[in-house]
């Protein structure tokens, strides 16, 4: 059985105060009340450190929302996955669409970072998804397509196994528009017949394919019923208490 997931993605906000005290009172509720999801918490850098400690007596995963590409030296205000994984955290989020668009990381960078965090002993959240005008244009399949093949695919079956995908259709994410469920399953469902038809039968029925893009309390029972989405990665609704419980509850 693959594993069920729900990652909270923060992005740039709490300073670390706030962010501690936000993840002192997330341990404590999945201490009380253990889920059925893996709990991811993706924070910024600054957070890593602190909220692996916190999570480190309950049962709550810790990762960062990106890394470098380069293993160490001259590359000032980067961060490399070594340096994360000695935080405690265990995974890192790559290829996310801000990355992609706002710092231009293209699907080359994007395969040396995972390669290099798997390297590391880190877990790779991979992001994929299209742009409204793509799927629009229906070439939507296609887009997310390259980005597996181009991002994921040279990696050797073992280390795939330490890849989680999130389908982030980019049309979605912060717009309170959602995927429908249908739409959604019809994407996971293409990119488990990729790795599938590159991995085999076994590696694709083991891979967590999460969802991300609007999801909150209201519609992450649905989407979550779907049977090739195996859990989301949130945004907004990570920054609130009460909407990232009901998410995780929602299996
Ligand atoms: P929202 O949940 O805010 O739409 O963000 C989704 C996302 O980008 C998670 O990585």
């Amino acid at each position: 059985m693959r594993k069920k997931i729900v990652a909270g993605n923060w992005k740039m906000n709490m300073d670390l105060p706030d962010g501690l005290k936000f993840a002192e009172s997330l341990n404590e509720y999945f201490k009380a009340k253990p889920s059925k999801a893996e709990v991811i918490l993706c924070t910024p850098f600054i957070h890593l450190a602190g909220v692996s400690q916190i999570v480190s007596t309950g049962r709550i995963a810790c990762g960062a929302q990106n890394c470098a590409s380069e293993p160490g030296g001259a590359y000032t205000g980067e961060v490399s996955p070594l340096m994360i994984r000695s935080t405690g955290a265990e995974y890192v989020i790559i290829g996310h669409s801000e990355r992609r668009t706002y710092y231009h990381e293209n699907d080359g960078l994007l395969n040396k970072k995972t390669r290099l965090a798997l390297e590391n002993g880190l877990k790779a959240i991979f992001c994929c998804g299209e742009v409204q005008k793509e799927r629009e244009s229906g070439i939507h399949r296609e887009v997310v397509r390259k980005q597996l093949e181009d991002g994921l695919f040279n990696l050797s079956e073992v280390d795939f196994s330490k890849v989680v995908i999130a389908y982030e259709p980019v049309w979605a994410i912060g717009t309170g528009l959602t995927a429908t469920p249908e739409q959604a399953q019809e994407m996971h469902k293409f990119i488990r017949d990729l790795v599938r038809e590159r991995y085999g039968k076994d590696c694709a029925e083991e891979l967590s394919i999460l969802y991300g893009g609007s999801c909150k309390p209201s519609n992450a029972g649905e989407i979550f019923s779907k049977p090739d989405v195996d859990g989301g990665l949130i945004g907004g609704a990570s920054l609130k208490k009460e909407d990232f419980c009901a998410i995780v509850e929602a299996f």
